[in-house]
């Protein structure tokens, strides 16, 4: 009797600092290669926002792995930015979670090798066909090892704490360079230095600095990745 082994959808993996345009890239490869979304970083501040919310201690890792496990959240595609919108228990909470201070408690709760171990199974039944572009920190190392295409962003603090700043301008959100840098000096310091899934670029992920790119040549230059190893845009 033959069995048929099945591969598992493609996947394409973009991790990076905060800042460097993952989100962007992650939305656009999604639409032209017709795959699904997958946000890591918004469970991670889901986790951080509900945590607060329920007003469990940041330093009681029990007490977070156990909101990371029951997390009811549904994601709802939108056409507005985030394209995927979060609702927990029915409440779009989108807006909440995107806050610099929702942030912050993100990596403070992504330290936690008991939140991240919780999160696992969640982020790889994302792992659907026609595939899936997956956005974080570890999709490429821990998430997502057999990913078929590895992507990691980089650009300098300097850069990504004046985009970061447009952003937040151009939303009418009050906001100041001196700080934007400092918080992401921390947030990089802090994702970088952690014990468990520490930020870093997989050994076969291909490395672009962003920081003189436009955001058409970083998807060309994703799409090019992508295609070489043989996932390609839809007709
Ligand atoms: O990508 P983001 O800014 O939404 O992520 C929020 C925080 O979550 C960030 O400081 C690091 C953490 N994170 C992580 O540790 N692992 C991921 N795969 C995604 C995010």
């Amino acid at each position: 009797m033959s069995r048929t082994v099945r591969r598992p959808a493609p996947v394409v993996t973009v991790d990076g600092p905060s800042g460097v345009g993952k989100g962007t890239l992650a939305r656009l490869l999604a639409q032209r290669l017709g795959f699904h979304l997958l946000d890591s970083g918004a469970l991670y501040r889901l986790v951080g926002f509900c945590a607060r919310r329920a007003g469990v201690a940041f330093d009681d890792p029990a007490a977070l792995a156990g909101i990371a496990r029951e997390l009811d959240v549904e994601f709802v595609a939108g056409d507005s930015d985030p394209p995927l919108r979060a609702r927990v228990a029915g409440t779009d909470v989108s807006d909440d979670i995107r806050t610099e201070a929702a942030g912050r408690d993100a990596s403070l709760v992504a330290a936690v090798p008991a939140v991240r171990e919780a999160l696992l199974a969640r982020q790889r039944d994302f792992r659907v066909p026609p595939g899936l572009v997956a956005d974080g920190r570890d999709m490429g190392t821990v998430v997502f090892p057999d990913a078929e295409v590895k992507l990691f962003l980089t650009a300098s603090a300097e850069e990504r704490a004046h985009r970061r700043y447009k952003q937040l301008i151009a939303k009418g959100i009050d906001a100041t360079l001196t700080r934007l840098s400092a918080e992401i000096a921390e947030r990089d310091r802090r994702d970088s230095e952690r014990a468990v899934a520490p930020l870093r670029p997989a050994e076969d992920a291909v490395v672009v600095d962003t920081s003189s790119l436009s955001i058409d040549d970083v998807l060309a230059r994703a799409l090019q990745v992508a295609a070489a190893r043989g996932v390609c845009p839809r007709p």
